[in-house]
């Protein structure tokens, strides 16, 4: 499975990757805007914080289709295109794009995914990964049940997109789309360092630390 880290703050993503095997990045344009810097600036960032195994994953922002073409060639041509995914929304002009760009030979990633049906004919026009906004769709209905069926809908098909799980915003819902073989999901760097750290975790540590003291006076092996 992949995990990406759901963000344009490079300095968040460097400390992740310094501890975590981080698969990759997604941006989106309103993540992008919250990093402060030209969209460029970010994107040299994450080149150089990114190994060229971890994918760097980014999203048009033109709304029409002509539009989509000429800013999808642009993203395949960061890092010289090695690793490098298409965002593309799901509305009528991204899904008729998506095709095209899969042709001339990027990557694509299907995004703005509400529903599994969104889903389903991204998947159909070819998409690599599909992005359902896990959260948001809880406004809606059963967000996280939803994902878990589409997830099971596309293994039924043989359908080879990936659904890529996003907008999460709490560790319980990453946990819900893991568990049920959720095959990559992109998560914010606050819910990622809540999955990690645990206060049982610190406790026991102090305790053996204490422990250990204690007894033989140092605090190493
Ligand atoms: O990148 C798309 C998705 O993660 C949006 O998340 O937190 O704005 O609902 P959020």
């Amino acid at each position: 499975m992949e995990f990406f880290i759901d963000s344009a703050d490079t300095e968040a993503i460097r400390e992740l990757c310094a501890y975590l095997p981080i698969d990759g990045v997604t941006t989106n344009p309103t993540i992008m805007t919250k990093s402060g810097k030209e969209p460029e600036r970010v994107f040299d960032e994450l080149c150089e914080v990114l190994t060229e195994d971890q994918k760097i994953i980014a999203q048009v922002v033109s709304a029409d289709y002509e539009g989509i073409l000429a800013e999808a060639e642009k993203i395949a041509s960061i890092r010289g295109g090695r690793n490098v995914v298409v965002k593309i929304p799901v509305t009528r002009e991204g899904l008729r794009a998506i095709p095209v760009v899969k042709g001339r030979g990027a990557s694509v990633l299907a995004t703005g995914i509400y529903s599994p049906d969104q889903a389903f004919w991204a998947a159909k026009a070819g998409a690599d990964y599909l992005a359902p906004y896990v959260n948001r769709m809880c406004s809606y209905g059963d967000g996280v049940g939803q994902v878990v069926e589409l997830v099971q809908t596309l293994a039924r098909y043989g359908m080879g997109a990936k659904v890529c799980a996003a907008s999460f915003k709490n560790v319980d819902q990453v946990h819900q789309l893991l568990a049920a073989g959720c095959p990559a999901v992109t998560v914010a760097p606050d819910v990622i360092r809540a999955m990690v750290g645990h206060p049982g975790t610190a406790i026991a540590m102090e305790e053996f630390a204490s422990d250990w003291e204690k007894a033989y006076g140092r605090t190493s092996l």
